[in-house]
């Protein structure tokens, strides 16, 4: 069942709007964990070892365990369902928001007008293809659509969609992964005290606002190529109360000085560029970072890190989910990429945050504290919920 958003912004559902949401979740729980264990059990008996027969050896990684995997009928089946349910997603939340898209736009108004933080649009920025050639995870009008002037439905589409695509796992306001991994880092820092800190591709800022909760120091920035979730981001952002700076801006060219952030970070959103530019960012990253910053961008984890046949299943998204990166990324070794972009190699970490959420904040704040998180694994293979992060002290 989907969780109910504790904002704001939250907009009302009708009782049939609600009853397609929590049928949608629950598809959704259905295909991640039954049939995705079905299919687990199918590869193992039925297709390993014909496949290993016809190579000579195991599937090797996660493309040959795809094209093992391709002409079985459980696995078209498991990809139709998935297909399926996540184009539910999106139509589960769509008459909701489009029914209350000129309230939520007058939010981005009144925002405006007593703003703590700020936002900071710019109509000439040329969005990148990865943005505007695309329906990334087939969210239809993607980040970036504008549906009239001054709209933020996309916004509004994408926070009441993850609700139900997430199951509710993010928690009420969405932020557990920027709370837990937040929260890691200051427990297992004690002297990280940042003055400055900035989220790359922030979207609705759901990951930012715990950064800012957790260091409440600290003055917040968040950029995204996207304007309509950015209106979305900053008056959401304005109702909990918490002032932030959104700016419209590529992260591949930041218009930051050098040497201007304590800690540059980033939820879920590597992943979503082509290569060439991930190597922009972490490069303007550490540009941007002062000597001694810290960097850390949260991920699934990469191939290297798992058996031939999780990083298939967690590569799925990159062949049937409009996310043509995704795979292209998660055959990266992190710690490369950041040696690479200019950071010190003895200086990278790679962490898995148990989420807040998930587990409570003793529970948290007990395996944190001892050295261990709560479980290996990340994302869909957990048992429990855990983050994986990696990054880099400048
Ligand atoms: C998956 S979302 C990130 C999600 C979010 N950070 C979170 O915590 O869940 C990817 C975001 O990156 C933005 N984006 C894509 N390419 C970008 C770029 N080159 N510079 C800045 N933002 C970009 C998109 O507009 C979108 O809002």
């Amino acid at each position: 069942m989907p969780g109910e958003l504790a904002h704001d912004l939250r907009i009302p559902r009708r009782l049939d709007e609600q009853a397609r949401q929590d049928f949608v979740s629950s598809l959704r729980g259905f295909v991640l964990h039954d049939m995705a264990n079905d299919l687990r059990e199918v590869y193992h008996r039925d297709v390993l070892p014909e496949a290993t027969r016809r190579l000579g050896h195991e599937p090797a990684d996660s493309g040959e365990v795809h094209r093992a995997l391709k002409s079985n009928l459980t696995f078209q089946l498991y990809s139709a369902m998935r297909v399926n349910a996540q184009e539910m997603v999106w139509d589960s939340v769509r008459a909701p928001v489009e029914r209350n898209a000129a309230w939520i736009n007058a939010r981005v108004e009144e925002a405006a007008r007593q703003a703590q933080g700020s936002l900071t649009l710019d109509p000439e920025l040329e969005l990148p293809r990865n943005v505007s050639a695309l329906d990334v995870h087939l969210m239809p009008g993607n980040y970036d659509s504008e549906h009239g002037p001054g709209d933020a439905s996309q916004g509004a589409l994408y926070d009441n969609g993850t609700v139900v695509f997430f199951m509710g796992l993010l928690g009420p306001d969405q932020g557990d992964i920027g709370r837990s991994i937040a929260r890691f880092m200051r427990a297992r820092h004690p002297d990280l005290q940042p003055q400055k800190m900035l989220d790359l591709g922030c979207t609705l800022g759901h990951n930012t606002l715990p950064w800012a909760e957790t260091f409440p120091e600290a003055e917040v920035h968040a950029i995204d190529v996207s304007a309509p979730v950015l209106r979305y981001a900053f008056a959401r952002a304005e109702s909990m109360g918490r002032p932030v700076h959104f700016r419209q801006m590529n992260a591949t060219s930041l218009d930051y000085e050098d040497n201007s952030f304590d800690v540059v970070w980033s939820s879920m959103f590597l992943h979503e560029l082509p290569l060439k530019d991930i190597r922009k960012v972490l490069r303007e990253a550490h540009r941007v970072l002062r000597p001694g910053g810290l960097m850390l961008h949260m991920e699934l984890p990469p191939n290297k890190a798992l058996p031939a046949y999780d990083g298939f299943y967690l590569d799925w998204d990159s062949w049937y989910n409009s996310e043509p990166f995704y795979k292209t990324f998660r055959d990266q070794d992190p710690a490369a990429l950041l040696a690479e972009a200019g950071f010190p190699a003895d200086g990278f970490f790679e962490h898995v945050a148990p989420s807040v959420n998930w587990y409570g904040e003793d529970t948290f704040d007990q395996a944190v504290g001892e050295g261990a998180a709560v479980g290996k694994d990340t994302g869909r293979l957990a048992e429990g919920v855990s983050w994986y992060f990696f990054g880099a002290r400048k």
